[in-house]
């Protein structure tokens, strides 16, 4: 390492005294500078991609995101930085773990000064090695506008009905806690801009809404995102929220809502959308970027013929009939009209069946509580999750797919009201 230049260093930890700590026992190493704190692993690889420092001290467990994820993302990013993980044990599966993320070194916690500064500079003579070997950038102009993050490869879901009040928000939110964890992160979006309810069907409220996004959609940035974002903190889904009044709905376009759910897609893993019946451009723009639909009925005719007609509009759209997951809610064995019936009579597969349990829903609902954070041997919580692996798994199946060719929903508009 040439001796002018110094070993650069960030500190990711969720608390504030452990981070000033090895701050302390950093600051009189001449040949290291900490360049930056980080108090979670998004921010750590947020000031990792501002600050490309040659080491991150990195703790293992964290609220938002667990070092171990945090640890491969900034690796893919930055790779010539190296990781330093501090964790309170030496457990072998965790260090196994973070060695296969990319970690180079442990330390266990609290370190001693010798053990922190030997470890940094080995980290800080690797970092130089790799740095010597890779060539300079040529700069492709990929990633410019909408970046700044590129945490997660997101996938979106909007879940759909043709009729209200079958259960979009019910299976939207109860799916979003379903599909949540440290690793797999998901914000939920409430796509019915006038009457959304997804905020108070998980009893938070917050000023800020998709409408505070909308004007400046081609310059967003984490910061931004995540202050408008609300935390449902009993299971750490964050909630893009509707407008606080309907008349607000008017101010966001269908094409904004589609640039603020491709930023989201980058710091989730899933983007869960709640729309509404009506076809608005919101809902319509979700359908464009959307990786996969789920389209709710029930067991009655109005529900059934309204699927059948979104079916032709899916279609019309261009959008693969792989992407729709065809779902029954609210299934009840002693009505005749039967999940086969059903799906024989419009030509689509019916991947699920939640039961009708209003004991579970309705008090769920009326105290802001998804079932999903209760009880999940239930058998409607057993269905959720069957749900969300279907979701999993069909996303992986139409990954493949090629990118359809969709029409743009102006076209189909016309076409239908015709
Ligand atoms: N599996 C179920 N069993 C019994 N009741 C259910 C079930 N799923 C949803 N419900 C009930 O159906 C009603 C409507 O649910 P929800 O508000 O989620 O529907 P929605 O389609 O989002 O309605 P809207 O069109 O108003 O947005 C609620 O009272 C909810 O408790
Ligand atoms: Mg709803």
């Amino acid at each position: 390492m040439e001796a002018t230049e110094k070993i650069r260093v960030v500190i990711v930890d969720d608390i504030a005294e452990t981070r000033e700590n090895i701050r302390k026992l950093l600051q009189f190493e001449k040949d290291i500078e900490v360049v930056g704190a980080a108090k979670n692993g998004r921010e750590g690889i947020e000031i990792t991609r501002q600050t490309k420092p040659d080491v991150v001290i990195m703790d293992i467990n964290m609220p938002d995101m667990d070092g171990i994820t945090a640890t491969e993302a900034i690796r893919r990013a930055n790779p010539y930085t190296q990781i330093v993980i501090l964790s309170v044990q030496g457990d072998p599966n965790y260090m196994r773990r973070a060695m296969l993320a990319g970690a180079r070194d442990f330390l266990t916690k609290p370190p001693s000064v010798d053990e922190l500064t030997a470890a940094v500079r080995r980290a800080g003579k690797m970092a130089y090695e790799e740095r010597e070997k890779i060539p300079p950038p040529i700069h492709s102009g990929v990633g410019g506008s909408l970046t700044g993050v590129n945490i997660y490869d997101g996938k979106v879901v909007v879940v759909y009905s043709p009729k209200g009040g079958v259960g979009t928000t019910t299976v939207a939110t109860n799916l979003a806690v379903a599909l949540h964890s440290s690793e797999t992160p998901v914000v939920i979006v409430d796509g019915n801009l006038q009457f959304g309810d997804v905020a108070v069907f998980l009893n938070e409220q917050g000023k800020n809404s998709v409408v505070d996004l909308a004007p400046r959609v081609d310059e967003l940035d984490l910061e931004v995102v995540e202050s408008v974002l609300l935390v449902h903190k009993p299971s750490g889904v964050k909630v893009l929220a509707a407008p606080l009044r309907p008349e607000y709905a008017e101010s966001v376009t269908g094409e904004q809502f589609a640039k603020v759910l491709q930023f989201l897609r980058k710091m989730f893993a899933y983007v869960v959308v709640d729309s509404s019946a009506y076809l608005s451009d919101v809902v319509l723009s979700a359908f464009d970027v959307t990786d996969v639909i789920l389209l709710l009925t029930t067991q009655d005719i109005p529900a059934i013929k309204n699927a059948r007609m979104a079916l032709e509009v899916l279609d019309a759209l261009s959008i693969n009939r792989k992407r729709v997951l065809f779902v029954l809610n609210r299934y009840d064995k002693r009505i005749g009209i039967t999940p086969e019936k059903i799906a024989e009579s419009i030509k689509q597969e019916m991947v699920a069946t939640i039961p009708f349990d209003e004991r579970t829903v309705i008090p769920s609902v009326n105290r802001g509580i998804p079932f999903m954070l209760e009880d999940r041997t239930r058998p409607i919580a057993k269905a959720y999750l069957g749900l969300a692996e279907l979701v999993r798994q069909r996303i992986t199946q139409v990954a493949d797919l090629e990118i359809e060719t969709k029409k743009t929903y102006s076209g189909i508009l016309g076409r239908v009201s015709r």
